[in-house]
Parts: structure tokens; C-alpha cells; sequence
């Protein structure tokens, strides 16, 4: 992804999802969010991260320069594979400017019982729904709603 890519706009959204190399223990995970954290205050990038199955989804949000860097690193992590982008979009606000990356788990029935999170592990169902991104989207806000 450059900076031409995606709308026009200087705030933007990207939306993916990937699957963890290794299973994350509790450690490992806030061991990563305390260095997303301390890296997104400083890029001023906020957003939400979702763990579950071994799956990460994530809505990072910020100006597109810095998004766009931030994603091509963390497209290089090893921590993790199969970086699935779902979308990229301008945003006219932040959805999440209270959270620097909010963070929570998802157990094994909330992705069973959840569309949004197991048809988005299947190319061929994001190929079929493609307003699964936007389902995304408004399942993390709801997320995010709820705690704000
Ligand atoms: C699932 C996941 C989400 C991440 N989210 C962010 C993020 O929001 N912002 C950020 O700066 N780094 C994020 N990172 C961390 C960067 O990928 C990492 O700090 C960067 O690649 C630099 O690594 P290095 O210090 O080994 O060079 C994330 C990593 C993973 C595995």
C-alpha cells in the first residue's frame, strides 16, 4: 500500500484481518499492546484490535501518511501472517479518537456466532459479501460505543 492508494481524503481507515504465526498468551498480547500504544500516541493513530482463533482484526485510523506507514509495518510482523486488507476508506472524523488502539478477546462462540468474524477468514465469502467490511466496521464501533 503508498499513498496514492484508496480514496482521497487525509484521514483515513484501514480495516484487516491476519492469523497469529503463534497462538498469543496473555503476556504476549499486552506485551504488543503496550508497544502499538506507545508507537500510536505518537502518530497520533487510534483505533481497535480484536483477538481470537488465533485471528487479529484491526481498524487503524489517522492521517494517511501515517497510516499507510504504520500498515507497512505492520505487514512486515512476523508475530503474524495472511494480512487480509478489507478496506481502506477517508473518514471525515476519527470513530475512535479516545483509544491509542483499543483492545479485547474474542472467545471461540462470539466468532462461531458472528458472521462478520468467521466469513471474513473465507476469501471466497469476502469475494460473495463484499459489504463485510462495512459490517466490520459497524461491529467494532458497537464495540467501541459500548465502552465510551
Ligand atoms: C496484530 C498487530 C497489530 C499491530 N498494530 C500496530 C499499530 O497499530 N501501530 C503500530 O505502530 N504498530 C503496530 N504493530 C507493531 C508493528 O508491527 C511493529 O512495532 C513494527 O513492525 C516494528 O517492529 P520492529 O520494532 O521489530 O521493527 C502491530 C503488530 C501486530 C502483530
Amino acid at each position: 500500500m503508498d499513498e496514492s492508494d484508496g480514496p482521497e481524503g487525509d484521514l483515513i481507515q484501514v480495516l484487516y484481518l491476519s492469523r497469529a504465526t503463534e497462538p498469543m498468551s496473555e503476556s504476549d498480547l499486552s506485551a504488543l499492546l503496550e508497544e502499538i500504544r506507545e508507537r500510536n500516541e505518537r502518530k497520533e493513530i487510534t483505533g481497535l484490535l480484536l483477538y481470537g482463533g488465533q485471528h487479529f482484526y484491526q481498524i487503524l485510523e489517522g492521517a494517511r501518511s501515517a497510516v499507510t506507514t504504520t500498515y507497512a509495518e505492520i505487514e512486515g510482523d512476523r508475530r503474524h501472517t495472511d494480512i487480509t486488507r478489507i478496506a481502506i476508506r477517508a473518514v471525515a472524523e476519527r470513530k475512535f479518537p479516545r483509544w491509542w488502539m483499543g483492545f479485547q478477546s474474542l472467545n471461540p462462540e462470539e466468532i462461531k456466532n458472528n458472521p462478520v468474524f468467521h466469513d471474513l477468514r473465507n476469501s471466497d465469502t469476502l469475494a460473495k459479501f463484499p459489504a463485510r467490511g462495512d459490517d466490520f466496521f459497524e461491529v467494532m464501533y458497537a464495540m467501541y460505543k459500548t465502552n465510551n
